[in-house]
């Protein structure tokens, strides 16, 4: 009904039952009332020390305020599909409650800044979990990795067996992922976290407002600069998803790692229990339907980047109606990496690396060639003739069933006589991770002080 609609003053006939239905946000993005209850407790004490509103009048309609929140926490209110959306519902019960004062609130603002206002708290206190799950997920990842210094397992190219590296190396190449991940989610917070209350409906407002007085009581980093842009720009969101997007393909990829380790062909891993499930027909198996399904759900979060870039595409200035469908892909997308990050956090933890199993790996895949070409060239053969020569040398022990280190001396010494007892030295897979200790390499010098960082990073996010 026409007489119901906040914004009702000029139309003559009511809304069309499906129209209402079509255009409401109310059952979604209710998600927001606790940002927008303090967003409006925020302007309203603005607007009493600029004297727009009486002290009286400011108490009156912030401990209005406070009880809608109560009553929206307690499961008290009614959200009303005909009030549209958050905003609406939560004015229209402090009117309720306040009688026409509620009214007031609303003095110099517009939905559009508004609900810009709400929805850039909401995604910096998301951006701010975030940091904080992925926080939780590095030090798990480094914990793991703390245990397994010295296990060693096949480092792949190509997925063929390249060069032995250390699981700790493998797991904190992880880590930095997730490390860099905190670091852009921070990033968006940053710029996520600045006010466009100010903006109004598009054009900026003519009351003697202080738009730095609510960034500071709502703690945001700055005001807007530009009041068109302020309540038309949705990057914070597309950012916030890109992120989580990113985010997903980190965890894809090791989910991908934990699918194929688990397969008995290689047996790195035993699942726990808690995070794998059985077949309904074949006893046997246990399934990584956990690190499956996230492979999954990085589909999912795409999804919600590439409906927001669509979105925003083509848009005119100002505030369009089409923002409106900006919610629900956040919402998404932050449920899914939440859930995704906390549950892989754990999941690390559990995982039952089978060291023998790594180790065994090792001696089949010649990941100590390398090793013999570098042992000729530091005897002074041209490398690409030690690379040459180290080829016939492992076709022959392939020939043979063996590993290179398996070869006696005079086996090898057919291939050259450069090569002496010290070979088998520079052969052994402990040797090769041994030697690689220049900054970032797999060495457990080098490993030490990647855990360091790490641990220092995480004491730089407490
Ligand atoms: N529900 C709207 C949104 O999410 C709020 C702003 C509506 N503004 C308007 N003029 N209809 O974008």
């Amino acid at each position: 009904m026409s007489e119901t609609k906040m914004w009702g003053g000029r139309f003559a006939a009511k809304t069309a039952e499906s129209v209402e239905q079509y255009t409401a946000s109310e059952q979604y993005d209710r998600e927001l009332y606790a940002e927008d209850i303090r967003g409006s407790i925020a302007h309203a004490h603005m607007m009493g020390a600029q004297g727009v509103l009486t002290a009286e009048e400011v108490q009156t309609i912030t401990s209005g305020l406070d009880q809608v929140r109560e009553e929206i926490e307690s499961g008290a209110f009614v959200w009303k599909r005909e009030l549209e959306d958050v905003h609406m519902n939560i004015e229209a019960r402090l009117t309720e409650i306040i009688g026409p004062l509620g009214g007031k609130l609303h003095t110099g603002r517009s939905r559009n800044d508004q609900i810009a206002l709400d929805f850039r708290l909401y995604v910096t206190r998301r951006m701010n979990e975030w940091r904080g799950l992925l926080a939780d997920l590095v030090a798990s990842l480094g914990r793991r990795a703390d245990e397994h210094r010295q296990t060693l397992l096949p480092g792949c190219t190509h997925m063929q067996p390249a060069q032995p590296v250390s699981l700790a190396h493998h797991l904190l190449a992880y880590a930095q992922m997730f490390m860099r991940d905190a670091d852009r989610a921070g990033d968006c917070a940053r710029r996520a976290n600045v006010s466009p209350l100010g903006a109004a409906a598009l054009a900026g407002t003519t009351y003697d407002f202080a738009p730095e007085a609510v960034a500071e009581e709502l703690g945001m980093g700055g005001v807007f600069a530009n009041s068109m842009d302020a309540v038309s720009d949705r990057d914070f969101v597309i950012e916030a998803v890109f992120t989580g997007s990113m985010i997903m393909a980190h965890l894809s990829r090791l989910c991908e790692e934990i699918i194929i380790w688990s397969n008995p062909a290689f047996g790195f891993v035993k699942l726990p229990d808690a995070y794998a499930t059985g077949s309904s027909i074949m006893p046997q198996k246990k399934n990584p339907d956990v690190a499956e399904l996230m492979r999954g759900k990085t589909g999912r979060v795409y999804g919600s980047l590439t409906t927001l870039m669509t979105l925003v595409k083509g848009l005119p200035l100002a505030y369009n109606r089409d923002m409106q469908e900006d919610k629900e892909p956040f919402f998404d997308a932050d449920r899914t990496v939440r859930a995704s990050v906390g549950i892989m956090a754990d999941m690390v933890a559990e995982l039952g690396f089978d060291a023998d199993r790594m180790r065994q790996a090792c001696a089949r895949g010649y990941l100590n060639a390398t090793e013999l070409a570098d042992y000729l060239a530091s005897k002074g053969m041209p490398f690409r003739e030690a690379h040459h020569v180290t080829g016939s040398a492992v076709g022959y022990a392939e020939k043979q069933g063996k590993g290179l280190e398996d070869l006696t001396l005079e086996e090898l010494r057919q291939f050259s006589d450069m090569i002496e007892q010290d070979v088998f030295e520079a052969l052994a897979y402990e040797t090769a991770v041994a030697r690689r200790e220049t900054s970032g390499g797999t060495g457990p010098n080098s490993v030490t002080r990647q855990i360091e960082t790490l641990r220092a990073w995480l004491t730089s996010m407490d």
